[in-house]
């Protein structure tokens, strides 16, 4: 299915598709935060060979299956499924929620499964960075997996990046992934970023996708 998308997210789709094709076939992909996979899955599905979804909720199934045809669907807590399962994958995206939901915070406790558990020997891992968190006291939530709470999450931002985190900039962002990726036993071999234009009023651009092609190095 071809969705239309803005300048910055076609040319972050080209990164990605672009790492993807120097992927040893058959791929085999995989979504930890599926929702209804249109905003961001969709154009990732077509990349691979076979797509493999993780979501909590499952009011979002129906949408899921009709967006990502073929796609297996799995109704997980993506976290604590990734501790257990024995499947592995050449590509991971973790397209998660902003803030703190349930008992994780962002892709922060999901990057650690996917790069030391989840990932073949080579592979790619895609994931947003917000550079520029909204400092509103009132975020309604989505769904009951939103986020509620801005100070624990600046205190979980903080402690993850290892300094106050209101503010990144995508050079801090490179480098500090590349390292977090190289403690999880993985080489960076290429680093792609965009940064997305803001869809909030007022706020300035915060989101920065990633993809980082990673090899095993221990
Ligand atoms: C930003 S949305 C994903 C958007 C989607 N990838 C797309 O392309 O449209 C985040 C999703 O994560 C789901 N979620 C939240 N906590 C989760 C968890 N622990 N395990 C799996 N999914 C979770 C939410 O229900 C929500 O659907």
């Amino acid at each position: 299915m071809t969705v239309p998308v803005a300048k910055e997210l076609s040319l972050f789709i080209a990164a990605v598709r672009s790492q993807c094709e120097g992927l040893r076939r058959p791929t085999r992909g995989l979504e930890m935060f599926a929702r209804e996979g249109g905003w961001m899955t969709i154009h990732y599905a077509n990349m691979v060979d076979e797509m493999v979804c993780w979501e909590i909720n499952e009011k979002y199934f129906p949408g899921l299956a009709a967006n990502i045809p073929g796609a297996t669907i799995c109704h997980v807590d993506s976290i604590a499924h990734a501790k257990v399962t024995d499947r592995r994958f050449d590509f991971i995206s973790m397209d998660n929620p902003q803030g703190i939901f349930g008992d994780y915070c962002e892709h922060f406790e999901a990057i650690e499964q996917a790069a030391s558990r989840l990932i073949k020997d080579a592979g790619i891992l895609v994931f947003p960075v917000n550079i520029h968190p909204y400092l509103s006291k009132q975020t309604p939530s989505n769904d009951q997996y939103g986020m509620t709470s801005h100070d624990a999450w600046f205190a979980r931002r903080a402690a993850f990046y290892g300094r106050p985190a209101r503010q990144l900039d995508v050079v801090f962002v490179a480098s500090f992934y590349k390292a977090k990726l190289a403690e999880y036993g993985l080489d960076t071999l290429a680093f792609h970023s965009t940064l997305m234009k803001s869809t909030v009023s007022g706020h300035p651009d915060y989101l920065v996708r990633c993809a980082a092609r990673v090899e095993r190095c221990r």
